[in-house]
């Protein structure tokens, strides 16, 4: 029989002090999440220096929560695997400087992960059946990408935004209409009550690149309808505004996934990162699926936002294709996918 192995995953890459212990790459034994949410609300987003040391407060606590939740010691470990990038520089590098401690101290491999590879792998916890090759849409606070997983750690980016990314553009247009930070969980319940025909929102196309996307037109259109309802005393529908903006970005995000899936023969769809929470999407994205008959995958709420399980997941494929970083391993803000 073949032998377990044990991961202590780290992620530290913006608000979240993560840490999980994954079992062989797809079983969760602890995933413990600090969030700082309730600290950056007060600034209306996150601030980056009072992340790194909130990170530093919470690390040890987080990681000794997941080793006991999970009942191991550092000594029962295969490997450690943390996010390196991309992400803030500061919150990067508590989580890579203490990932190397451990490693050192208890003489355990060290395997440096991307973000995205992390939030793409989370679909592997849930669906044990779900290999690649897929497709990918990858919509988080920082990024929105369509990836093709050719092979496990190989990937290939099919289409991205060229401004903002779409949970940015939640977090401003929730922002624009009073809700708070983060934006995209409010909008999406504030969504339920509102109508989404109610205001034809634009939705991007970009001339010669049918799997890239734009958001910044769609949140100055959303600021511009508000400015115009305001100058002549209209009074705003909070609930239309974030239904009908919330669905121009799906429409987007459904069409673009479906049509490079088709074009590149693929017969599954995965979705990641925070967006990937939002109830509408998921519900869009697995109706558009069934219709074309491809199978859909998307991994729960809590997986879907910045979490370390995702983290062992992707490490655990990482150590079996022979990936292992040295005490040499630094925090890379703008890390590339598919680089190591
Ligand atoms: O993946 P994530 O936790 O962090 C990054 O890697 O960026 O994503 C955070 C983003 C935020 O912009 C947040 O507003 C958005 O995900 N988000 C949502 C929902 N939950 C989180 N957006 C739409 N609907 C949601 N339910
Ligand atoms: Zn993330």
């Amino acid at each position: 029989m073949k032998k377990d192995m044990l991961l202590l995953a780290i992620e530290t890459s913006c608000d979240e002090t993560a840490a999980a212990v994954v079992r062989n790459g797809r079983e969760v034994l602890s995933n413990v999440i600090s969030s700082q949410i309730d600290l950056h609300k007060l600034y209306g987003g996150v601030v980056p220096e009072i992340a790194s040391r909130k990170h530093i407060e919470k690390i040890n606590q987080v990681i000794e929560e997941a080793l006991e939740t999970a009942q191991m010691e550092l000594k029962d470990l295969d490997a450690i695997g943390v996010t390196y990038g991309p992400g803030l520089v500061g919150a990067l590098l508590v989580g890579v400087a203490e990932a190397k401690a451990i490693s050192y101290a208890a003489g355990k491999p060290l395997v440096g992960v991307h973000h995205i590879e992390g939030h793409i792998s989370a679909n592997y916890i849930e669906n044990k059946d779900l290999e690649p090759p897929f497709l990918c849409l990858i919509v988080s606070g920082g990024h929105t990408h369509l990836v093709l997983v050719k092979e496990y750690g190989e990937y290939q980016i099919i289409g991205k935004t060229r401004d903002d990314a779409a949970g940015e553009a939640f977090d401003k247009v929730a922002r624009a209409i009073g809700l708070g930070y983060p934006g995209g969980p409010k909008i999406d319940k504030l969504s339920k009550e509102g109508n989404k025909n109610a205001i034809a929102f634009p939705r991007a196309n970009i001339e010669g690149s049918p799997y890239d996307f734009s958001f910044s037109g769609l949140k100055s259109a959303v600021l511009n309808h508000i400015n115009y309802c305001e100058m002549k005393n209209i009074d705003i529908n909070k609930a239309d505004i974030a239904a009908s903006f919330q669905e121009a970005v799906i429409d987007v995000l459904v069409t673009r996934t479906i049509l490079s899936a088709k074009d590149q023969g693929m017969k599954k769809v995965a979705i990641a990162g925070g967006v990937a929470a939002n109830s509408s999407l998921r519900q869009a994205m697995m109706q558009a699926c069934e219709k074309e008959g491809l199978q859909f995958y998307y991994p729960s709420p809590i997986f879907c936002t910045d979490n370390a399980a995702m983290i062992g997941a992707a490490a655990y494929y990482e150590y079996q294709k022979g990936i292992r970083h040295g005490l040499d391993l630094n925090a890379i803000p703008n890390l590339k996918l598919g680089e190591r």
